[in-house]
């Protein structure tokens, strides 16, 4: 190397340290101090005693319990946290020593709770293979299964109809109905249009492996050489762990991709030796909807195996409300692969109302791709099961799909190709309904064309845990004894002195309020209790769930279809209201313009009409605090990290060690 290059190479080092220190700037990254000594918890020893004692059963439920009281405290302190416009942050929390973890199926999210916002980076990796000649392997990920069946054109077709005839309807702002384009004249256009080359040499590159690393994270991951000996995976896959039959599909490996993942973001980018996680805690956020065996695994991966002193594992929903400053709402999250719709109540989501659409960002691009193709898409080579055209195409889909009824009749576009090893292409393109027939497609989901695939999740109570000796069944068969003989104690004591009614009244309203809850946890009490019973005797709320389990997990329902079941599901017409005056939309897959006026008109046109006279004002909020709402849950951890009455919720890696997941279960602030 001569000396002028040896200079080059310098400032280009110089360039990016540069670079990444204005980056830093921008996500408010402070800079911890001296790793503390983190004191073994006081809550530690209190749960070493309890573990001691023989009446677990009812301590769990009352842990339990205050645990969810916290939450509602949580979402109180939360609010005057945001009424003083600043979060409350005791001094004694060392929000710097905490990671707050939220993965996605396309982003990872993560940075330290005092950071403004976080890292945010493709939730990839790329595993070199082990033999030479071994064959190469890569996740789907704009592709997916359902989409090749023979109704699935017809499904597809069936869908638009219902899109268009949707379109149609609406009339525009001023009054007048728009006019429908046929994708024919787009595609005359496009057909004609002859690409041009701008640049023989896109500088773009391939990531460089030449040194042979084991593996590549994030966008050096999506970089890597098809020709390269490289497996490429997704570890999370609609939200929860991609777990297939092909390469890398098993839990363990889809743990140790995730570890090696989530290590490099903390070691390389946020920059804390692993050695030092002993002095760290960690939120991590999970979906509304989990798997508990999963949850398990990874709070062991994080605490075990990463060593984190620490954890707090808490729902997106809650987060996500947490972090708008809201403490009750609908949250809706809509993502690249998955939506989620939940109710949030002071802090706790209702298990009623949470729902799990298999359908998000990606399924809109394929969709849009779709529709590009029939007006003739003017990229002709572009393949959705190539990972750069797939990049590319969500690409377009965030630069020209809308919502807005407005925008009607041909616009001319452009747009550049720059792949490695290949010119610049810049390709012109004519496009119509099609920008806004796509994201429609999120609310007449039949439009994707899946068919054979579980479309709705609901909550699945739990089966038991052989771990947890005290779990929910064993939680809901004690406590169905205890209220038996309670309710034959109030038969017997029925008849009250007078004055005891106007001394208890607040407790009344208390009692109400936990019968909601108990209706929640009434469902396997009644399932597990009355299994082979005349169904007449299961709880009306257990029909409707199950009836619902039936009617929606094989069809997806569409978007403003599942908030308006999400919200009916709240027990009290109250809550319901407050939900239609709330509806928080997070995530990145409806981040289109126009959305806002869009979804609110489409629930106010649904909602009952007993509700749309007792909702004063049916509120859409799609930019809280006007923040990215990619963000927006993220923020809710780092917030929940720094208020004092979180401090109770921590599970520390001792107590894992020892009591493993009834831990869980006691520290969670969601019934678990
Ligand atoms: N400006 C935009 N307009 C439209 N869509 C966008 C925009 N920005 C991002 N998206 C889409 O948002 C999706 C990613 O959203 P998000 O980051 O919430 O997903 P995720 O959390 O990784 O995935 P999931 O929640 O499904 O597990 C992608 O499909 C992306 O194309
Ligand atoms: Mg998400």
């Amino acid at each position: 190397m001569t000396q002028a290059e040896r200079e080059q190479e310098n400032e280009k080092e110089k360039d990016k340290e540069r670079e990444k220190d204005k980056e830093k700037e921008q996500r408010g990254v402070k800079r911890p101090v001296v790793p503390p000594v983190i004191p073994e918890p006081s809550q530690e020893s209190a749960a070493l005693q309890s573990a001691a004692l023989q009446s677990a059963a009812l301590q769990s439920a009352a842990l339990q319990s205050a645990a969810l009281q916290s939450a509602a405290l949580q979402s109180a302190a939360l609010q005057s946290a945001f009424v003083l416009s600043e979060v409350y942050c005791p001094k004694q929390i060392q929000t710097n020593f905490i990671v707050v973890i939220n993965p996605g199926s396309q982003t990872l999210r993560i940075g330290r709770a005092t950071d403004t916002l976080p890292l945010t980076l493709p939730h990839v990796i790329a595993r070199r293979h082990k033999q030479p000649g071994q064959t190469r392997y890569e996740d789907a990920w704009l592709k997916r299964e359902g989409l090749n069946r023979p109704e699935s054109g017809e499904q597809r077709q069936n869908g638009l109809k219902m899109v268009d005839q949707a379109i149609w309807s609406k009339k525009m702002s001023n009054g007048a109905r728009r006019t429908p384009v046929s994708a024919e004249q787009a595609r005359v256009y496009n057909r004609q249009i002859r690409p041009a080359v701008l640049d023989p040499n896109s500088r773009q590159k391939w990531t460089n492996t030449s040194h042979q690393p084991e593996y590549l994270i994030g966008d050096e991951a999506l970089h890597v050489n098809p020709t390269d000996c490289y497996n490429l995976h997704w570890p999370i896959c609609r939200g929860q762990l991609n777990i297939h039959s092909g390469a890398g599909g098993s839990l363990t490996a889809v743990l140790a991709d995730l570890e090696t993942i989530w290590s490099h973001a903390i070691q390389k980018l946020l920059e804390v030796s692993l050695k030092d996680l002993k002095y760290y805690r960690c939120i991590l956020l999970i979906p509304d909807i989990y798997i508990r065996q999963h949850v398990k695994e990874v709070v062991n991966m994080l605490l075990v195996k990463m060593g984190f002193s620490a954890i707090i594992v808490h729902q997106e929903s809650v987060c996500a409300a947490f972090g708008s400053g809201l403490s009750s709402a609908c949250v809706v999250d809509v993502g690249d692969q998955k939506t989620s719709v939940c109710c949030v109540e002071d802090g706790v989501s209702h298990r009623n109302s949470r729902l799990c659409l298999s359908y998000g960002g990606s399924d809109v691009t394929r969709c849009f791709f779709w529709l590009m193709q029939r007006a003739g898409f003017p990229y002709r080579e572009c393949r959705i099961a190539n990972r750069l055209d797939s990049m590319l195409l969500q690409q377009l889909k965030e630069t020209f799909c809308h919502l807005d009824q407005d925008i009607c009749g041909l616009q001319d576009h452009e747009f550049r190709a720059r792949f490695p090893e290949s010119p610049v292409i810049l390709y012109q393109l004519r496009l119509g309904d099609e920008k806004l027939q796509a994201p429609m497609a999120l609310f007449y989901p039949a439009a994707f064309g899946i068919v054979g695939q579980k479309m709705t999740t609901l909550q699945q109570r739990s089966h038991g845990d052989p771990e947890d000796p005290h779990d929910e069944h064993y939680l809901l068969s004690t406590q169905s004894k205890q209220d038996q003989s309670s309710k034959s104690m109030e038969r017997k004591s029925s008849s009250k002195p007078s004055g005891f009614e106007g001394e208890s009244s607040s407790q009344g309203a208390e009692q109400t309020e936990r019968g909601n809850q108990d209706i929640e946890h009434g469902h396997s009490q009644a399932e597990a209790l009355t299994s082979g019973a005349d169904p007449e005797d299961m709880p009306s709320v257990l029909l409707a769930r199950k009836s619902a389990m039936t009617q929606f997990e094989g069809k997806a329902l569409g978007l403003d279809k599942a908030i308006l079941h999400s919200i009916d599901c709240c027990a009290s017409d109250e809550t319901k209201r407050k939900m239609y005056s709330s509806v928080l939309v997070v995530g990145g897959g409806l981040l289109f313009h126009g959305a806002q006026e869009f979804l609110q008109h489409r629930i106010l046109n649904k909602m009952p009409p007993s509700f749309r006279r007792m909702v004063e004002n049916v509120e859409v909020i799609t930019r809280p605090k006007d923040m990215d709402p990619r963000l927006t849950a993220w923020k809710g951890g780092a917030v929940l990290a720094c208020l004092d009455t979180t401090q109770e919720l921590w599970l520390h890696q001792g107590e894992w060690q020892r009591f493993g997941a009834r831990m869980l279960r006691e520290r969670a602030a969601f019934v678990w």
